[in-house]
């Protein structure tokens, strides 16, 4: 079946580059750096418009977080039989919607830091860069080991669907 729509997978490969070129790759600051910034804004803006236009799965709406919603989770993941027929659950969903705001964050430090005159090289600006660019590269080491770990205790495809699009279902018994 249909999981993710073409925009929210080129959206995801296409924002994973933008943090390595900007996280391991390119010199901090240079005007490549802050242009590859703006444009992961840019998709992170994108995003949002499809979180209220695009279809069910890519909906915020349709992966809100909540207390039950993350309980039903793991009660999911105890008894190994994650639903295979929605998008993400409700504790990756607390993750999307906490990487898309420290991508904000990253473009507006970077901005304020380095286009506005009173800001210009603001040391608390330039740390709350940094930190948050630390914290997106943590939240990235967790999401990859939560993705591996979801689909193998709770025998679901995740991966392929952010690839290809579909999930093929797998048989609970
Ligand atoms: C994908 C989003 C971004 C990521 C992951 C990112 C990450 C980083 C990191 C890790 C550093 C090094 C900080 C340090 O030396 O401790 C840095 C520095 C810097 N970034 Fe970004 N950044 C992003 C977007 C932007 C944007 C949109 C701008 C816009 C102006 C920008 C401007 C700068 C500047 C000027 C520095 C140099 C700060 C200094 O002099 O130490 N960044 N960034
Ligand atoms: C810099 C690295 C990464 C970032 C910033 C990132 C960010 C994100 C974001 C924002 C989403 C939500 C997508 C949406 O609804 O629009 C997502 C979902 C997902 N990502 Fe990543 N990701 C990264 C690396 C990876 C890698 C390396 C993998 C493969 C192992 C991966 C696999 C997935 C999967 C399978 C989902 C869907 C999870 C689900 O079914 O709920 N991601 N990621």
């Amino acid at each position: 079946m249909i999981i993710w729509d073409k925009f929210v997978r080129v959206f995801h490969w296409l924002l994973v580059l933008c943090f390595c070129f900007n996280y391991f790759w390119l010199e901090p600051g240079s005007s490549i750096h802050q242009a590859i910034g703006y444009s992961a804004a840019i998709l992170v803006l994108m995003r949002i418009i499809w979180g209220f236009v695009g279809p069910d799965n890519a909906r915020f709406n349709s992966f809100l977080p909540s207390v039950s919603g993350i309980k039903e989770h793991f009660s999911e993941l105890r008894q190994r039989k994650v639903r295979q027929d929605q998008g993400h659950n409700s504790l990756g969903g607390l993750m999307v919607f906490l990487i898309l705001a420290l991508f904000l964050l990253q473009a507006i430090t970077g901005f304020l830091r380095e286009e506005i005159d009173a800001l210009y090289g603001d040391s608390l600006l330039t740390s709350v860069h940094s930190i948050s660019a630390d914290i997106i590269f943590s939240l990235v080491i967790i999401h990859i080991f939560a993705v591996v770990i979801t689909a193998y205790v709770g025998k679901i495809e995740l991966i392929r669907p952010m690839i290809s699009g579909k999930r093929r279902i797998k048989r609970h018994d």
